[in-house]
């Protein structure tokens, strides 16, 4: 049995085994997935730990992601421009740093909720380590714009200027937003784990239009905010679910169905 892991702080409400177990049960692939508990001090001693013990290959989740970059001898593309690693594939004496978020988000948007990015204007809410992971998968999927907005804008303007050659890209504070609107609002700032909002003018949304939360598990007040005002709303579970199956397949060679995991987890 091959083994893998999560690794973070805190990790006991991680729903990352529950999924790999389901994905490893749906694909006949005989490997287990526990969820570590890293010190935060401790974190790649953690890994080299699970690494002498079988381990062949890991997730990573707050607080270790930009360890994890670090940690990595090699690293894909996306891991480069996210600036954090969230799959470790343990590969004899190297180890891969990838990032699989961004590519769960544009999976979750494009196969779930059936929106398609292309020639679509985007607001990003953040640019923490969040944001910096989904911004070159999402210029990948050809979107009109993608402004990134965020409380301090300095770190907005900067993520536009590192990453303007990927695409359309702006960045700004939300005192830029009034007058604009989008086809898709994403939220990736770490308010809604505060209950707060960031201020969004009311008529943020174009007709139509899709706001998703990247947090998942309850309702935020940017969901509430958003259906308030007539747009669509998604949490990010079903990014949750894609990024582990961008995971899986990096690992395993075999996409896992994702649909009926969601499901699953939604007690549907
Ligand atoms: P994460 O890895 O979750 O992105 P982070 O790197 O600490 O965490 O980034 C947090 C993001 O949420 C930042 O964009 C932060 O804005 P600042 O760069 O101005 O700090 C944003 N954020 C946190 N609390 C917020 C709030 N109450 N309103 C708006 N933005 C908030």
């Amino acid at each position: 049995t091959d083994r893998y892991a999560v690794f973070g702080n805190p990790i006991t409400h991680s729903k990352s085994p529950r999924i790999h177990a389901e994905f490893a049960r749906q694909t006949g692939q005989d490997l287990s997935y526990e969820a570590i508990l890293a010190p935060l001090d401790g974190f790649p001693a953690a890994v080299a730990a699970f690494r002498a013990t079988g381990g062949r290959g890991a997730n990573v989740t707050v607080p270790f992601k930009e360890q994890a970059f670090e940690l990595a001898s090699r690293r894909t593309e996306r891991a480069e421009a996210a600036g954090a690693v969230n799959t470790l594939k343990f590969e004899g004496q190297e180890i891969l740093g990838d990032n699989t978020d961004g590519a769960g988000l544009v999976a979750d948007l494009t196969r779930n909720l059936g929106l398609d990015l292309a020639g679509r204007r985007i607001l990003l809410l953040g640019a923490g380590g969040a944001a910096r992971g989904v911004i070159l998968p999402l210029l990948g999927a050809m979107p009109a714009s993608l402004f990134i907005a965020n409380r301090t804008a300095d770190k907005a303007l900067d993520l536009a200027r590192r990453l303007a050659a990927a695409g359309p890209v702006e960045g700004g504070g939300f005192d830029a937003l009034p007058g604009r609107q989008f086809d898709l609002v994403i939220n990736a700032t770490a308010a809604s784990l505060a209950g707060e909002l960031p201020p969004l003018p009311n008529d943020v949304f174009a007709p139509g239009a899709l706001a998703y939360d990247m947090m998942y598990g309850q309702d935020t007040p940017f969901l509430a905010f958003a259906r308030a005002r007539g747009a669509r709303v998604a949490d990010g579970l079903g990014m949750l679910v894609e990024q582990a199956a961008e995971a899986f397949y990096l690992w395993r060679g075999v996409r896992p169905e994702t649909a009926p995991v969601i499901a699953l987890l939604r007690g549907a």
